[in-house]
């Protein structure tokens, strides 16, 4: 499987700098003139160039058929395939990602980078555009599950299209059981500081992070904790780590049963993260659940709002998530603020190197 991806690499753009050149011969030879022939060959170049950064824009037929057969031929790149070709220790870390999620896909991959955990990493793309681009500079690290969902709707937060793009998650994550792997699913408005797989400890179905701002004693329970307010509790489903047990499957599938169940409406404008709770709440007899440490993996309402706590607990953070705000500019703002964005001066950190 690895040697029939690695074959797909020479068929990356970057690394293929002149694939028209057959066709700009065939120009040169007919007598043209001197200028003419270069103001060809200038606009060839910017319309490669345009082709290489935009190649899912409709650019005029036939010049780009190469670059086009290239990327579309992980059009056809199942789920099966990539999780064989990215998985180590039959672990595989992923994240789903539409393109506005890009700058963010870049912070939080130089972050899982430095914990030298990077080539576990599959992107699963919620559109064409995001398949393309992470493949392109990185080869077999994108997915996408057809059908691709309605890119134009899919991204604000509380909408709709929003519920129906995070519904998909259980689905990716039961696929990636059912296949043998270990999956660890992350929000990628995350940052790590450390490695987490230490801490996922014992041999437990589920792992998760409680969303929940009040701090827990240091040696809280690691149990499902007690329903809150709206009679269900609020485990985030931001940070996953499954087992590819009948118990993680399990889960899974009342997550998707959960979220059918219950679909979004105007009144209640849900996501996905209710439909993970009951999930967890009607599971929790039969399987082995298991909450990660609130120092480790804190919710972004607890580290950045309590100073007091983060000073206290300095040196345990692990998992940064930059939630409790909504919008892509205030996210980018908070995450600069704190150190956290790291696009800025570390892009080439990343295997999708600047944006
Ligand atoms: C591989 O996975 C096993 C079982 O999950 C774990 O005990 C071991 O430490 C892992 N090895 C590496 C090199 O990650
Ligand atoms: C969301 O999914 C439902 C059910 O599949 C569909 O009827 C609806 O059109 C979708 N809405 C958006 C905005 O994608
Ligand atoms: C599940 O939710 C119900 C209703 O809030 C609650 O009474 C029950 O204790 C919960 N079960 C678990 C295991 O959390
Ligand atoms: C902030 O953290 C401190 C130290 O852990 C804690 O005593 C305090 O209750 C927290 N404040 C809020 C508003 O939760």
């Amino acid at each position: 499987m690895s040697s029939f991806l690695h074959q797909r690499q020479p068929l990356n753009i970057p690394s293929n700098p002149y694939p028209i050149s057959p066709r700009s011969l065939t120009v040169s030879q007919r007598p043209f003139s001197i200028f003419s022939r270069t103001g060809l060959l200038v606009l060839l170049s910017l319309m490669l160039v345009l082709g290489v950064f935009f190649p899912w824009t409709g650019m005029p037929q036939g010049i780009f058929t190469n670059s086009k057969v290239s990327l579309s031929k992980w059009r056809d790149y199942t789920l099966e395939q990539a999780a064989s070709f990215v998985a180590k220790n039959g672990t595989v870390i992923v994240c789903a990602v539409s393109q506005p999620y890009l700058p963010f896909l870049n912070n939080w991959l130089i972050s899982v980078g430095r914990q030298k955990h990077q080539e576990k990493v599959l992107v699963i793309a919620e559109d064409y555009a995001t398949l393309y681009k992470v493949n392109q500079k990185w080869p077999g690290h994108a997915v996408l599950v057809p059908p691709a969902p309605d890119a134009q709707t899919a991204h604000k937060f509380g909408s709709q299209g929003f519920f129906n793009f995070t519904s998909r998650r259980p689905r990716h994550l039961l696929n990636i059981l059912e296949l043998g792997y270990n999956v660890m699913y992350n929000d990628v408005d995350m940052v790590w500081l450390a490695d987490p797989f230490p801490y996922l400890q014992g041999d437990h179905d589920v792992y998760f992070t409680d969303d929940m701002a009040a701090v827990k004693p240091l040696d809280h329970s690691h149990d499902l904790p007690p329903p809150g307010k709206k009679g269900r509790t609020y485990i985030c489903s931001c940070m996953i780590f499954l087992r590819p047990t009948n118990g993680a499957k399990l889960v899974m599938k009342k997550w998707i049963e959960e979220l059918q169940a219950q679909p979004w409406s105007k009144a209640k404008k849900a996501n996905d993260q209710p439909g993970f709770n009951w999930a967890l709440n009607r599971t929790a007899a039969q399987v082995d659940l298991y909450l990660l440490p609130q120092a480790a993996f804190p919710t972004g309402g607890l580290y950045f709002k309590n100073e007091t706590w983060v000073q206290e607990t300095k040196g345990s953070h692990v998992i940064i998530h930059n939630n409790y705000i909504t919008g892509f500019e205030k996210k980018i703002k908070r995450f600069r603020e704190y150190g956290l964005w790291l696009v800025d001066d570390h892009a080439l950190e990343s295997p999708l190197g600047r944006l």
